[in-house]
């Protein structure tokens, strides 16, 4: 079920989005946030795929898309891409996503919002954070006139494709990927809304 458009206010930068619990706040990120989404990021990345990389490939990775120059790029172009940060109450950063609006879906062709990154702490997953922060931005993506919304997820991240297979997505394809450790390969998953 698809719930009401959030209320951001750009001024406090809290978001009230219904779907926040009592212990969840879901945000969207600004310029302002840049130095917690390079630590966010940077972290919950290497815990969650360092072991897919050598060090040095990591570090570059990271450079490239947690680097706070890089995030400033996208922080500073909101019609092509959104950040949120989750925090659990009271203002312990728990996980973060980022959008991609307009981007081409790779099987078919069509344009919709990629769900690009969407990671939380380690010891902070399978409490039901992930499932509210990606309702969040399908409310975001149906506001913003998206027909669909659509990830890349790799094929050995079973509980990923679990909780997305959960909110309607469906695998529609696969891609080659290659890590350090070999090639892995990704499913393409999507869902009309
Ligand atoms: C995937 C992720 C964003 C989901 O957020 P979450 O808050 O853990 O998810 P929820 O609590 O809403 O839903 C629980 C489901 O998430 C999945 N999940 C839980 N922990 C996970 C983990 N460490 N890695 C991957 N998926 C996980 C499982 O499908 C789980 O359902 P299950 O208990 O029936 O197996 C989060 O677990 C995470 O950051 N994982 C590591 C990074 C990652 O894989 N990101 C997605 C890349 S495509």
């Amino acid at each position: 079920m698809i719930l009401a458009t959030p209320e951001i206010d750009p001024g406090s930068f809290t978001l009230a989005s219904m779907m926040s619990s009592a212990t969840l706040s879901i945000a969207a990120a600004s310029l302002a946030d840049v130095a917690v989404l390079s630590e966010i990021g940077r972290e919950t990345y290497s815990d969650h795929f360092s072991a897919i990389w050598t060090p040095g490939n990591l570090s570059r990775f990271l450079e490239r898309d947690f680097s706070e120059s890089a995030l400033r790029t996208t922080l500073a172009a909101p019609d092509r891409h959104s950040w949120w940060i989750a925090t659990e109450s009271p203002d312990r950063v728990a996980g973060f996503a980022k959008v991609n609006w307009n981007a081409i879906e790779p099987v078919t062709g069509m344009r919709g919002a990629e769900l690009q990154k969407i990671y939380f702490r380690r010891g902070i997953t399978g409490k039901g954070h992930g499932a509210r922060l990606v309702n969040v931005i399908i409310e975001e993506a149906v506001a913003r006139g998206s027909g669909l919304i659509w990830l890349d997820v790799l094929k050995t991240n079973a509980g990923a494709q679990r909780l997305y297979a959960r909110l309607g997505f469906r695998i529609c394809g696969e891609q080659p990927f290659a890590a350090d450790t070999g090639e892995i390969g990704m499913f393409i998953m999507r869902r009309d809304i």
